[in-house]
C-alpha cells in the first residue's frame, strides 16, 4: 500500500494553442492517488473535462471505504475486509460503516435491538407484491417495493432531520431483508414468513427465506456463517455504479427510500451486481470443461458480446480480496452440505485456464467477488434469480452510509455532469411536407 507522501500543492495545465497556464489545487487523502481539484477549471479556462465512465474522476471525498486495486486491499473505516470477514458480524460491520468506529458491547447490543425491532414491514405492503406477476424477476419486485417504502414511512422522510435520517437508515437495513425474503416467497408461491426476534439478523434472514408452515428451516452454523460472510463481503465498495447512483439521486434531495431504490436498479445490471446470476448461467452454458477453450476464445473476440462473467474489475488489477474469502467459504459450505458440485469443479478449471492465458494476464483480469458467490448461494438453496437481490440486501448499508455521509457533509450540491455535444448545429424547423 503506498505511503502518504509529500503532497504536490498545485498542478499546472497549459493550453498548447495559447500558451496560457492555469494552476489547479492538488488534494491528497490518507491513501491513493492525489486528485487535481478541477472545480475552478471552467471559470479559469472555459473548458470542461471529458471522462465518460469516470475512469479518472473522483466524485466525492469519503471516509468510509478505501480500495487499493493494485495491491488487492479493501478497508472499511480502516479495517481490512479479510479481518472483518473472519472476526466481525454483519451487523457490527453495518455499525462500523454507518458510524465510523467498531461499537462497544453496549452500543452493538442497542444497534442489534433497533434493527431487530424494525424487521417487520407494514402489512399492506403484501398487497404491493400481489401486483406483480409470479414469474417477475425478484430484482424487478425489489426496485418497486423499496421505492414504495416511501409511501408507508412518511414519518422518516425529512432528509434535513438527523433523527429521521437515522430511522430511515435503520428501517432500510432491517426491512430490505424482509422484503427480499418476501420476493423469494412470492415467486415460489409460498406464504410469507414473518421475522422472528429471537433469531440473530442472518439466522432470521435464512429463516424468512427457507421456512415453510409445514417445516421449520433448520439453521446450520457453517451455512449461517457463510451467509454472514457473504453479507459482510458485499457491504460497501466505495463509489461503484450503484453507490454513485444513490449519491446522485440523493444530491437532488430525494428521500432515502427512493435513493436506495435507484441503487437497486443500477446494481441489477450484469456488469455490476447481476454478475453473480450471470456466472451461474455462464457455467451452465459452458457445461463441460472440454468446452472451456471455445468460451475463452469467445470472451477474447471483440465481435462477440460474450464476456467471462465474474472476471475483471474496474479497480482491482491484481486480485479481489473478497473473491479469496468467498472461495474459502465455498469449500466450507459445500463440504458441510456434502455437495459434490460439478459447477465448482468447472469454475476452478475455468479460473485456472483463464489465469494462465495471455489475454487475461495482459489485461489483469482476475476472478471477482461474484465468481464464487453464486455457487455458495445455489448450494444453500437460493434460486439463481435471488443472487443479485442478496447483493442488494448486503449493499443497503453501504448505500445508506454513503448517502448519510453526503447529507451530513458541508458540500451538498446537486450532481450535474456536463457533456461534449456532438449533434447537429442549430437549423431551421422543416415543415412536414418539405421533409426528405
Ligand atoms: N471477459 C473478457 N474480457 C474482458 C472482461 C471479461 N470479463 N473484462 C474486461 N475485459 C477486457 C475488455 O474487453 C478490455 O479489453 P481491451 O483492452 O482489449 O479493449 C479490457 O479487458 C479492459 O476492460 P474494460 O472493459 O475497460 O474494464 P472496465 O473497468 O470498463 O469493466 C467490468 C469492468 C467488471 C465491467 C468488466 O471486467 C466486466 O464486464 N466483467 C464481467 C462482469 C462482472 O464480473 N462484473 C462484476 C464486477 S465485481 C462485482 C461488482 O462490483 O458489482
Amino acid at each position: 500500500m503506498p505511503n502518504k507522501t509529500e503532497p504536490e500543492k498545485t498542478f499546472t495545465l497549459t493550453n498548447d494553442q495559447t500558451g496560457e497556464s492555469v494552476k489547479l489545487p492538488v488534494v491528497e487523502g490518507t491513501y491513493g492517488p492525489h486528485c487535481i481539484d478541477i472545480r475552478g477549471l471552467h471559470k479559469a479556462t472555459g473548458h470542461f473535462t471529458l471522462d465518460p465512465s469516470f475512469t479518472a474522476t473522483g466524485s466525492c471525498k469519503s471516509k468510509i471505504t478505501y480500495i487499493d486495486g493494485d495491491e488487492g486491499v479493501l478497508l472499511h473505516r480502516g479495517y481490512n475486509i479479510k479481518e472483518l470477514a473472519k472476526e466481525s458480524t454483519y451487523l457490527e460491520t453495518c455499525y462500523l460503516l454507518l458510524y465510523g468506529e467498531l461499537p462497544q458491547e453496549k452500543e452493538l447490543k442497542e444497534f442489534e435491538d433497533v434493527i431487530t425491532n424494525h424487521t417487520m414491514v407494514h402489512e399492506q405492503i403484501k398487497e404491493v407484491y400481489e401486483g406483480f406477476r409470479r414469474d417477475a424477476h425478484p430484482m424487478a419486485i425489489m426496485c418497486g417495493v423499496v421505492g414504495t417504502m416511501a409511501a408507508f414511512y412518511h414519518d422518516s422522510l425529512d432528509i434535513w432531520d438527523l433523527e429521521q435520517r437515522e430511522i430511515s437508515a435503520h428501517r432500510l437495513i432491517a426491512k430490505i431483508p424482509t422484503l427480499a425474503a418476501m420476493a423469494m416467497k412470492y415467486s415460489k408461491g409460498q406464504p410469507y414468513v414473518y421475522p422472528r426476534n429471537d433469531l440473530k439478523f442472518t439466522e432470521n434472514f435464512l429463516h424468512m427465506c427457507f421456512s415453510v408452515p409445514a417445516e421449520e428451516y433448520k439453521l446450520r452454523a457453517p451455512v449461517v456463517r457463510a451467509m454472514e460472510r457473504i453479507l459482510i463481503l458485499h457491504a460497501d465498495h466505495e463509489q461503484n455504479a450503484s453507490t454513485s447512483t444513490v449519491r446522485l439521486a440523493g444530491s437532488s434531495q430525494a428521500n432515502p427510500m427512493a435513493c436506495i431504490a435507484s441503487g437497486i436498479t443500477s446494481l441489477w445490471g450484469p456488469s455490476h451486481g447481476g454478475a453473480n446470476q450471470a456466472v451461474l448461467e455462464m457455467l451452465d452454458e459452458i457445461g463441460h470443461k472440454d468446452n472451456i477453450p471455445e468460451f475463452l476464445e469467445r470472451a477474447k473476440d471483440k465481435n462477440d458480446p460474450f464476456k467471462l462473467m465474474g472476471f475483471g474489475h474496474r479497480v482491482y488489477k491484481n486480485f479481489d480480496p473478497r473473491a479469496e474469502v468467498m472461495k474459502e467459504s465455498c469449500d466450507e459450505v459445500l463440504a458441510e452440505l456434502g455437495i459434490d458440485n460439478p459447477q465448482l469443479e468447472l469454475a476452478m478449471e475455468l479460473e485456472k485456464i483463464a489465469l494462465n492465458d495471455p489475454y487475461f494476464i495482459d489485461r489483469k483480469l482476475f476472478p471477482n467477488v461474484d465468481f464464487y458467490s453464486g455457487i455458495i448461494l445455489k448450494a444453500m438453496g437460493f434460486p439463481v434469480e435471488m443472487f443479485t437481490v442478496l447483493f442488494a440486501v448486503s449493499r443497503t448499508v453501504g448505500w445508506i452510509s454513503q448517502w448519510k455521509e453526503m447529507m451530513e457533509g458541508s458540500t451538498l450540491k446537486i450532481g450535474r455532469p456536463r457533456q461534449l455535444y456532438t449533434g447537429e448545429p442549430e437549423r431551421p424547423y422543416v415543415p412536414m411536407n418539405k421533409r426528405k
